[in-house]
């Protein structure tokens, strides 16, 4: 792919001692998370200005790229046939010889930092704060799983039998971080990939697969493609030499894929409704800190964001926890991710459907304490919204909004505001302020959700420390957590070893 710009010549960062995990660095296998970009020190600040002034305004939100076009069925046959014939050599290596290729990757991914984050800037309006650490996680994937693959290698009795092909078809809204982590995981276990990246950030996909080819992922093992057509993307998953289809995206689109093939061998990470519980126990400060990051980074726009913060008894009526958390929500910098000091960016198209519903109409009984407003005509920029007095039960309190509204829920007891957190048909993430041990244990006995965060916001979850995957409708044919110590088992078959009689 011609990747025009992106020619690597911004420095790469420089590194201080890892942030994010300063402590519990040892681990059996050697894996520890790559740290993001220090912003304290002056020259990581300069080297971040000098990437975002790269990006150009005028073509915000704009995907370039248009290589790699499948234009036909013929097409989407011959990447399937290579790709297949590809994988029988990837396939065939050892899990120590992927590890090494997916180690490379992983360096080669640290090595593109910058561009990465120019890419998601320019593409998807991901501000600093958030794409930053976004690379971090995509370098931790490959290094993990590289880990992964060589354990593959070492169990008794039994001999792993990688899948030949898998496609990959991730979201905007993790533009690398997603694509990287389904892609590596499916190479670490020896499966050829046929990778089509959202088609608002194709070219974030494109960087993030250069990479991985330079890093030495034959080229036919992992093909990128980009439809001409939506037809030819179901061209591409009717076809029955695919042994999975590892989707991340909403609901509604692994419906989609499953009405159109009902015995589709879908992997799916969907959609999420997730809220935080604070309870009158709560450190409250920290509380208002996770909810309005949980809310409102990336501008609402995670299946794991909270988009309710359910309150309990008297911290429903605390006056000091309602005017801390409305001000944090007023104070949060919104703008384009060219200024590094933006807090919340543009969401990712010009807000209709259901999100204007959500920015716009109150139900009976909500009102707005902090008015969302459009910031300018492009649609895109909207100021934080938040709506009080959201109902058990309420379009508010059940629906999956995607932008940047939370709504406030009551309960009168903790049990009520479990209820209300289990109530929706998602079970992605779920969030719980409190400082007592009881109600620690009450919630954790009843909440049903996948992704389960203490005291700490309910996004950003951390390779290894954090797997991720979901219940109940956010996740459909997923078995092992992403970034955790399972993922790559079920990823092939396994057969025993031959034994003689
Ligand atoms: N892994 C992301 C998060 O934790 C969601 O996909 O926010």
């Amino acid at each position: 792919a011609s990747l025009g710009d992106l020619d690597g010549s911004v420095p790469p960062p420089r590194r201080t001692q890892d942030r994010r995990s300063a402590t519990a660095l040892a681990s059996t296998n050697g894996f520890h998370n790559s740290p993001d970009t220090d912003p304290a020190l002056p020259a990581n600040r300069e080297w971040a200005r000098d990437i975002l002034q790269r990006v150009p305004t005028s073509t915000l939100g704009e995907a370039t790229v248009a290589a790699n076009t499948v234009g036909s069925e013929a097409e989407v046959d011959n990447v399937i046939g290579a790709a297949l014939a590809a994988g029988s050599s990837w396939g065939a290596m050892s899990g120590s010889q992927r590890a090494e290729v997916l180690h490379r990757a992983g360096s080669a991914l640290e090595k593109r930092r910058a561009d990465l984050i120019e890419v998601m800037a320019a593409e998807t309006g991901k501000t600093l704060d958030q794409s930053d650490p976004e690379v971090s996680e995509a370098v931790d994937f490959a290094h993990y799983y590289a880990e992964l693959a060589r354990e593959l290698d070492a169990v008794d009795g039994a001999v792993f039998e990688p899948s030949r092909l898998t496609v990959v078809t991730p979201p905007w809204n993790f533009p690398v971080a997603i694509p990287a982590g389904s892609t590596l995981g499916a190479l670490a276990a020896g499966s050829s990939v046929i990778i089509k990246p959202a088609q608002q950030a194709r070219r974030c996909g494109a960087v993030m697969v250069e990479a991985l080819w330079e890093a030495g992922v034959p080229r036919d093992a992992l093909r990128l493609v980009n439809m001409a057509n939506p037809a030819l993307g179901e061209t591409l998953i009717a076809d029955h030499r695919i042994d999975r289809v590892n989707l991340t995206g909403a609901f509604e689109t692994a419906e989609k894929f499953r009405a159109f093939r009902h015995d589709l061998p879908l992997l799916a990470e969907t959609s999420g409704k997730n809220a935080i519980i604070v309870t009158p126990s709560a450190d409250l400060d920290l509380a208002v800190r996770d909810v309005v990051s949980s809310a409102f980074g990336h501008a609402g726009q995670k299946c794991s964001a909270a988009s309710l913060v359910i309150l309990v008894g008297s911290v429903s009526r605390s006056r000091r926890f309602h005017d801390q958390l409305l001000d944090a929500v007023r104070s949060l910098p919104v703008g384009y991710p060219t200024d590094p000091t933006v807090r919340m960016g543009p969401i990712i198209a010009p807000a209709e459907g259901k999100l204007l519903r959500g920015l716009t109409t109150l139900a009976p009984r909500e009102r707005w304490v902090v008015t969302p407003r459009r910031r300018d005509d492009s649609g895109r920029l909207w100021t934080p919204g938040v709506r009080a007095g959201v109902q058990r039960g309420s379009d508010f309190h059940l629906t999956e909004f995607f932008g940047p509204v939370l709504g406030i829920m009551t309960a009168h007891t903790l049990q009520e505001a479990i209820d209300m957190q289990n109530e929706v048909d998602y079970g992605l993430t779920a969030g719980l302020h409190s400082l007592d041990r009881q109600e620690l244990s009450l919630w954790l006995d009843q909440v049903q959700a996948g992704n389960l965060y203490v005291n700490r916001g309910t996004t950003g979850a951390i390779v290894r420390r954090q797997p991720f995957g979901g219940w109940k409708k956010s996740a459909i044919g997923a078995g092992a957590k992403a970034g955790g110590p399972n993922y790559l088992i079920g990823l092939g078959r396994w057969r025993s070893a031959p034994s003689a009689a």
